[in-house]
């Protein structure tokens, strides 16, 4: 793909997302301003654990969040198994990944070349805003739920529904 074919490019952003954060928000953004359609696809199960939110939870808050953000080009979308398999299915030019810190690349690596090997589609590594570059959905719900503030680290549909979520928890 050409750097000028890029703006007739589909991205996706594939992640679990559990939920949003304001560093997704951010490579979300930057994708935007460069492909011409950007699909943030939620994995109804994440490998690494039971999710808090539910799929449609988390679906809504990022459907909340690109619409306060005013991004047009972007739709939210979720897929199960395979992201090369999902990727084929829906046409798509291009998986786009965040990475924060070294330690991310060491895995993004070898899963951005299993994905080509799958799909034929390659991924693009966008580096994460320094401000953002050290949360993560884990820590800010960790932090969210001994206490702590989050305000800056997530987007407000997402800060509303985390209220609701330890509201309902109590
Ligand atoms: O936000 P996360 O948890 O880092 O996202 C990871 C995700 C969902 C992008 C990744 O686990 C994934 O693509 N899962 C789908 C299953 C798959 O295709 N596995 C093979 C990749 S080598």
């Amino acid at each position: 793909m050409s750097i000028g074919s890029a703006r007739h490019a589909i991205a996706i952003y594939p992640g679990s997302f559990d939920p949003l954060t304001m560093g997704h928000m951010d490579v979300i953004g930057r994708a935007a301003a460069i492909f011409q359609r950007v699909l943030v696809a939620v994995v109804v199960n994440p490998q690494k654990r039971e999710p808090l939110f539910t799929l449609d939870e988390r679906k809504t808050m990022i459907a909340a969040s690109i619409h306060d953000a005013e991004l047009a080009n972007v739709d939210v979308t979720d897929f199960r198994g395979l992201l090369a398999d999902f990727v084929r299915a829906q046409n798509v030019d291009v998986i786009v990944k965040g990475l924060r810190f070294v330690s991310d690349f060491e895995n993004e690596m070898s899963t951005a070349l299993m994905n080509r090997s799958l799909s034929s589609v390659d991924t693009v590594f966008m580096p994460s805003d320094p401000r953002y570059s050290f949360i993560s959905s884990s820590m800010v719900k960790e932090v969210f739920f001994l206490g702590g503030t989050i305000d800056e680290y997530v987007p407000l549909a997402v800060l509303r529904t985390m209220r609701d979520k330890r509201d309902g928890l109590r």
